[in-house]
């Protein structure tokens, strides 16, 4: 294996001495045809390096990362790289993958990266649980919204702690919800229940409201998503979103399930402060190819409603 690298590597006419290790050519072949989107991590690529981006593509197996690395993703892996990486033969980009996947190993603690069948039969280790941002399920209904006394989160035993307003009693007059911290938030605003302040310093200050709807059809058995502007403009600014969670550009970003889960994209605010992932028909809204039949989203900007 060694040496068809060797053979391969003068072939690209990479200057490579007859000592350089391994290492060296995967180095060298990731630096051609995979830096480009893995060492910033461009479009959800997992960056070099980094174990919370490795985590679960390792978690996977190593059968499935050599399938990605060779063959493309769906969600953005072009087969081999690109360009750049069909000079490589599979075994090389193979062993590409498997200097990736070193590079997080110690940090993962797993037995990952080993070529597949080195390690012992039926020794399938367990890998450590998933430990950042997934979105958990919410607790139970009477459990959630608890005075500040029993929250958790004030101490009980500050005078201070007994002054602040429980949430029911200030949300009494909101909308109910099923969902969340059961109120809901867009009808509370809509019918005027709420009256939030746009900025600190000023009350005359107004949201900039943009009545945009954007349609995303996943390729899946589920109804499509149509991600409204104008509930999220009442509430937000552009800046909250554009541009470090979203491009403005209708479907310049990857946006799935599994990232929303773990607490990207949507699922920045997603079950964390707006309404959660459970609810799935708020999001997928629409019925599979009814925009075809639809009229374009009307674009304007008004004064708050
Ligand atoms: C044009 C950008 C781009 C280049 C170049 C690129 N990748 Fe990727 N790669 C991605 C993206 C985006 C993802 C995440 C896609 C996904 O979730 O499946 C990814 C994911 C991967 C994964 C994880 C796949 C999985 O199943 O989770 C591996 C392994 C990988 N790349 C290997 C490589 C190797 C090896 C090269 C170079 C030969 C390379 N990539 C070059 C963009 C790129
Ligand atoms: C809650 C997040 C969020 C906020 C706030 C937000 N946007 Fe967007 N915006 C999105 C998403 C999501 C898309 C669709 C991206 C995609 O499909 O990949 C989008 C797309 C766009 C597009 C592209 C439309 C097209 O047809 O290509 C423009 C323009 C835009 N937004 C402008 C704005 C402006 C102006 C504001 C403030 C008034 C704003 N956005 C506020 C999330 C947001
Ligand atoms: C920056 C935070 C943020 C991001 C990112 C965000 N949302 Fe929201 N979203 C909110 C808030 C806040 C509300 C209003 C409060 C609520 O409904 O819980 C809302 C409301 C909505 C509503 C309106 C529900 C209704 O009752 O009319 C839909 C639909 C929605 N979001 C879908 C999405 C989708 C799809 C995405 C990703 C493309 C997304 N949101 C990204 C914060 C966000
Ligand atoms: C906050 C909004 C939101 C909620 C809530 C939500 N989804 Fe999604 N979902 C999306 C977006 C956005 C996409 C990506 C659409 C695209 O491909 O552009 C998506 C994609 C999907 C896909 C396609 C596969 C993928 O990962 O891209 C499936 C399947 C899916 N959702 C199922 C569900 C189910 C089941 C629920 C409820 C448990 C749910 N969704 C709740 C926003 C949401």
């Amino acid at each position: 294996m060694k040496k068809h690298k060797l053979i391969a590597a003068i072939l690209l006419g990479l200057s490579l001495a007859p000592a350089a290790s391994a290492q060296q050519f995967e180095k060298q072949a990731y630096d051609k045809a995979c830096a480009s989107c893995h060492n910033t991590g461009i479009g959800g690529a997992p960056k070099l390096g980094d174990p919370n981006d490795w985590r679960v593509p390792v978690a996977a197996g190593m059968a499935r990362l050599y399938k990605s690395a060779l063959e493309g993703t769906p969600k953005g892996m072009p087969a081999k790289g690109g360009l750049e990486g069909r000079n490589f033969t599979n075994s090389e980009i193979q062993a590409v993958v498997d200097f990736m996947v070193d590079k997080v190993k110690v940090a993962l603690g797993a037995t990952a990266g080993a070529a597949p069948g080195a390690a012992p039969a039926g020794a399938a280790q367990p890998l450590p649980p998933v430990a950042f941002n997934f979105n958990r399920l919410l607790k139970p209904m009477d459990k959630r919204n608890l005075p500040p006394s029993q929250d958790g989160i004030h101490d009980p035993a500050n005078d201070g702690t007994l002054m602040l307003q429980p949430p029911m009693e200030g949300m009494a007059d909101l909308t109910r919800s099923r969902f969340g911290n059961n109120t809901d938030w867009v009808a509370s605003l809509q019918g005027k229940k709420v009256t939030p302040r746009w900025e600190r310093d000023n009350p005359f200050a107004e949201a900039m409201v943009m009545d945009l709807d954007i349609l995303r059809a996943p390729k899946a058995a589920v109804q499509d998503v149509v991600f409204p502007h104008k509930q999220h403009t009442e509430w937000l600014d552009c800046s909250n979103c554009h541009p470090a969670i979203f491009v403005p550009q209708k479907g310049a970003n990857i946006i799935s399930m599994p990232l929303i889960l773990l607490g990207q994209k949507c699922g920045v605010c997603h079950g964390t402060v707006a309404f959660p992932v459970s609810e799935c028909a708020k999001c997928h809204s629409q019925k599979k190819g009814a925009s075809q039949a639809a009229a374009p989203p009307a674009q304007k900007a008004t004064g708050k409603p």
